[in-house]
């Protein structure tokens, strides 16, 4: 899969692409990144990529030339014909994990961070197909969101993860907030592994397993439960998790 990314400081972008899962499956060639600095399209001696507001206010604003100047040079002249544009935004629709699974089924997407106290109103016009928002907060700017949004899809593309599973038992991704994982020792500081995952019986193991998934969502996320895909085995231990609940002192 492919990512084009317009940005105005794409050396943010070295740390998290530069390491681990992401760095392997660009090597693998699992995943095409492309960085473009906006600044580099822009005009002038200076280069100017902002200015003030129109009608006043404080801020500055990220002019419209030098992202269309940007973006017509990667995308060429109608650019949603070749990839979304997504412009990263707190007032776009909330990125999620069925968002990033959407996206990993697209074999190219564009990613526009935006920075300063805002774009032209023109850029979110006529160029951006779509605005996404990590959450419901601001940050500096759309760098961050970018990687997030990456690093989120890149794991969901096959072959990414080692594990042959890939992201399918993921917590969130299966519906349900994972179960609790040990490893070794047995026992660490007489805190004991719990004694079913030593047993060996597989069926035992993911009866636990999914028990625990499902206190730990009631627990912590019961909203998660109205969506999950639960069989009528997962609604009778819901009951008895709850029951156990009910006489806890
Ligand atoms: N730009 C600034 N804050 C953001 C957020 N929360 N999500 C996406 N883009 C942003």
């Amino acid at each position: 899969m492919r990512f084009d990314i317009f940005t105005l400081f794409p050396a943010m972008f070295d740390g998290p692409f530069g390491d681990s899962i992401i760095k392997r499956a660009i090597a693998a060639g699992q995943l095409d990144i492309h960085l473009y600095n906006i600044r580099d399209y822009a005009e002038g001696r200076h280069r100017v990529t902002d200015d003030y507001p129109y009608g006043g206010g404080g801020g500055m604003v990220m002019k419209p030339e030098p992202v269309f100047a940007a973006v017509e040079a990667v995308l060429g002249p109608q650019p949603g014909a070749v990839a979304p544009l997504i412009l990263m935004d707190p007032q776009g629709r909330r990125f999620s994990q069925a968002v990033a699974a959407e996206l990993a089924a697209l074999p190219r997407v564009a990613l526009l961070c935006g920075h300063y106290e805002g774009i032209d109103e023109r850029i979110r016009d006529q160029l951006v197909t779509d605005e996404l928002s990590i959450g419901d907060y601001v940050l500096t700017g759309g760098e961050l969101p970018a990687m997030v949004i990456v690093d989120t899809v890149a794991r969901l593309l096959p072959g990414v993860l080692g594990n042959p599973m890939g992201a399918a038992n993921d917590s969130i991704a299966s519906g349900l907030l994972e179960f609790p994982q040990y490893t070794r020792p047995v026992d660490y500081r007489g805190w004991r592994v719990p004694d079913v995952l030593l047993s060996g019986h597989h069926a035992q193991v993911d009866r636990w397993r999914r028990r625990e998934a499902l206190r730990r969502t009631l627990a912590r996320r019961p909203d998660l439960l109205a969506s999950a895909a639960l069989t009528d085995a997962d609604r009778k231990l819901l009951a008895e998790i709850a029951d156990e609940r009910d006489g806890e002192p």
